[in-house]
């Protein structure tokens, strides 16, 4: 045991949440395949409803799978409470459909994963929210946007696709200096728990693409929102039950809680396997430039060190020659799939500007730091030689 009696990281993202004696000794929990549940009494159902008995009563709310899953994922984020969702989009809407009225204001930083921009500008400003975006690398620039109607402050970090490392300590303090009832949210796709855990560091909500890394697999698509008791509960009850409907499958919180159990061994081969890919990008002389915070030369070299515990599975980069010579690159790759996503098994690449982040115009694109020559790859669990040596391959033709 680590100190003060709590069990390690490792051990509790296999154990945490879930104890076998309560389901006949079986090892791993049952997937409870129902969309209902029965009532003793008519007075039972009511108190289900009003809250007042704390079981299941219908599975858009809940049920017993999703539970152990949303109890793990609460401890390893060291919050108080979680909620499974059906992606990460539904993560991210249903949180902000809980928390935002029109005429609230919401600050975001300058670059963050296309769909969840999206939301920003088709979803948040159809209904009357004002969003604006400045970077969070520049804490005054933060402090001079809060308006006195700001409900939430949301970023990423690292920044998808850019890799710009964002302070999540020191913004948290300038918002709460600001006003102590803004809510900082942060996505906390790129990193997981095993490596970053913002709840520790002054962000009150932090949300999840667990299709990616916490899944770990490349075969579902899930999401989930960890935080304050009250807060969650609110999400569930408004954002979940009622304006998304997103609910997470039973077999889907069965898989991520499998992929859980080997999260800390996986995101550790990640952080290798990126860090080599990141240092041959670095000295190969087709490339213009590396984004990744393992590098000593990157900006967010330093704050990464003292933020992260490890820097990650994601690199991106720029080839001297652009973007045509970026996607001739990419077309001559054999083993490293050309696809969107991150966090498999599978070593993948893809072009934001055309793919994840073209929710952005170009104009957007331009004014919010996404280069049309930028690449991204998300490290995958393969030996690092034969990743390497397919890049190689596919930089040496020109
Ligand atoms: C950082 C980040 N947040 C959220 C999402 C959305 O998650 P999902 O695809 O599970 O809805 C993604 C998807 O790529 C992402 O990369």
């Amino acid at each position: 045991m680590s100190e003060n009696n709590k069990l390690a990281f490792a051990t509790r993202a296999v154990h945490s949440g879930y104890d076998s004696s309560d389901s006949h000794g079986s090892l791993n929990p049952p997937i409870y395949m129902t969309s209902t549940f029965c009532f003793d009494s008519v007075e039972q159902g009511a108190q289900r409803f009003s809250g007042e008995n704390p079981g299941h009563f219908y599975g858009r709310i809940s049920n017993p799978t999703q539970e152990i899953l949303e109890t793990r994922l609460a401890d390893l984020e060291e919050g108080e409470a979680a909620l499974a969702t059906a992606s990460g989009m539904g993560a991210i809407s249903a949180t902000f459909w809980t928390i935002v009225s029109p005429g609230d204001h919401v600050l975001v930083d300058k670059t963050i994963y296309g769909c969840t921009f999206s939301f920003m500008e088709h979803g948040l400003k159809k209904f009357g929210i004002e969003v604006t975006y400045v970077d969070f690398t520049n804490h005054n620039d933060i402090a001079a946007a809060l308006q006195t109607n700001t409900k939430v402050v949301y970023f990423e970090s690292p920044v998808n696709p850019s890799m710009r490392i964002l302070d999540i300590a020191a913004i948290s303090a300038v918002v709460k200096s600001h006003n102590a009832d803004i809510q900082v949210i942060i996505d906390n796709t790129y990193c997981t728990p095993a490596l970053q855990r913002p709840l520790t560091m002054g962000a009150d909500i932090v949300v999840h693409s667990a299709t990616k890394y916490l899944g770990g697999h490349g075969d579902l698509i899930a999401g989930a929102v960890v935080g304050r008791q009250e807060m969650i509960q609110q999400i569930r009850l408004f954002g979940l039950k009622d304006m998304t409907g997103a609910v997470i499958s039973p077999i889907n919180a069965f898989l991520i809680l499998r992929g859980i159990k080997t999260l800390q061994l996986r995101m550790e081969r990640h952080c290798e396997n990126a860090q080599v890919i990141a240092e041959l990008l670095d000295q190969h002389p087709a490339v213009k430039s590396v984004f990744y915070p393992g590098l000593k030369t990157d900006a967010g070299h330093r704050l990464a060190a003292r933020q992260m515990e490890g820097f990650g599975g994601m690199v991106a980069f720029e080839l001297k020659e652009g973007f045509d010579a970026a996607a001739k690159m990419l077309n001559r790759l054999k083993l490293i799939k050309r696809a969107v996503s991150l966090g498999d098994a599978e070593t993948l690449i893809q072009h934001p500007a055309s793919m994840t982040h073209s929710t952005y115009t170009p104009e957007q694109q331009a004014e919010h730091g996404i280069s049309r020559g930028l690449v991204r790859i998300s490290a995958g669990l393969e030996s690092v030689l034969d990743i390497v040596a397919d890049l190689k391959q596919a930089l040496a033709q020109g």
